[in-house]
């Protein structure tokens, strides 16, 4: 007798009964630029917009409309400086847009991204000295940005700088400002990627000088992802973060399996724009490759999906 694991794909109708893996409208986080200024496009990632303020209550209507129940912020300020200023600012533009956000819609969980390079005027993810980025130096600011998010009434922290005490500096500052139930999303495992193009177009934080490897890892390494993670969580970590997503998902499957936290994985803008280019040509089908893309993510262990795609991929979810 011949075995038949082909009996469990014989119909659509058995095929979703067996299958093992399924995005769910739950695990979607949209990423979204706020500008202190007018709305603009990005031209390197067609249909995401740098949104004012004004602009912003009716994105988030259709956002929320498609069904995603989690936004995460990246505020780009008119003025940027040497140690990042806006970044604390308690009226920087992150911080009156989550005020709106969550007056708006109280019920939206905002994650509020922690760096400094969207502010300061050399494009670095921290303080600078002799042409290098000073770790230690940086933390009381992250900490400073991380309670000014807080306040203005973000659920939840994503420190992406990749400075070594952060995740510890954040949390003792939350606790001792009353910010308790303020979790800590980190990108544990951010790799130098050439994949974040677009996205320092986007937020204007292209480094003046240098780049970031002496911070971010090394995508040659695979234990480093170990060391980076652990540590995080032994400082307070809630949430872990795998970035970029697909090329990283033998990393993604090991996190998962090592650790418990929750995991989160960021579909960054240049896989984005790699699939919206492709769509545009009409050399792939959009909605199939990310769902698939997505579903891959899922299967390699992750629970929640950092996509410029959130809210298409919703809105593809209820017609499937
Ligand atoms: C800020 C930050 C970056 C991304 C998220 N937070 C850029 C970088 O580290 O250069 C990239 C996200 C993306 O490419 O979509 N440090």
């Amino acid at each position: 007798m011949i075995k038949r694991p082909r009996r469990l794909r014989v119909s659509k109708q058995i095929r979703d009964l067996a299958h093992e893996v399924s995005v769910d409208k739950s695990d979607l986080i949209y990423p979204m630029f706020i500008i202190d200024g007018k709305t603009e496009d990005i031209a390197s990632m067609p249909g995401i917009k740098r949104y004012s303020l004004d602009d912003l209550p009716k994105a988030l209507n259709e956002v929320t409309a498609a069904g995603v129940k989690a936004v995460l912020y990246f505020g780009i300020p008119k003025r940027k400086d040497e140690t990042g200023s806006e970044a604390y600012n308690d009226d920087g533009i992150v911080q009156r847009a989550i005020r709106l956000t969550k007056e708006l819609y109280p019920e939206l969980i905002v994650i509020a991204d922690i760096c400094l390079c969207e502010y300061t005027s050399h494009g670095h993810c921290g303080i600078v000295g002799h042409e290098c980025v000073v770790n230690d130096k940086t933390l009381p600011f992250l900490a400073k940005a991380a309670v000014s998010c807080a306040k203005a009434g973000a659920d939840i922290v994503a420190p992406s700088d990749m400075m070594d005490g952060r995740v510890a500096e954040i949390r003792d500052a939350l606790d001792k400002n009353s910010f308790e139930n303020v979790l800590i999303m980190a990108y544990s495992v951010k790799y130098a990627s050439a994949f974040y193009g677009p996205f320092r177009d986007a937020a204007d934080s292209a480094p003046a000088f240098g780049d970031r490897k002496s911070y971010q890892m090394d995508f040659r390494n695979r234990k480093e992802a170990l060391i980076e993670t652990q540590l995080d969580i032994d400082e307070g970590a809630d949430i872990i973060m795998v970035k970029p997503a697909l090329p990283y998902l033998d990393i993604v499957k090991t996190i998962s399996e090592k650790f418990s936290a929750p995991l989160a994985v960021y579909h960054v803008s240049g896989e984005y724009s790699m699939i919206k280019a492709a769509a545009q040509n009409g050399w792939i089908n959009e909605k199939a490759v990310v769902m698939e893309s997505l579903t891959a993510m899922k299967r390699a262990g992750a629970k929640m999906l950092i996509t410029y795609y959130a809210p298409e991929a919703a809105k593809w979810l209820e017609e499937m």
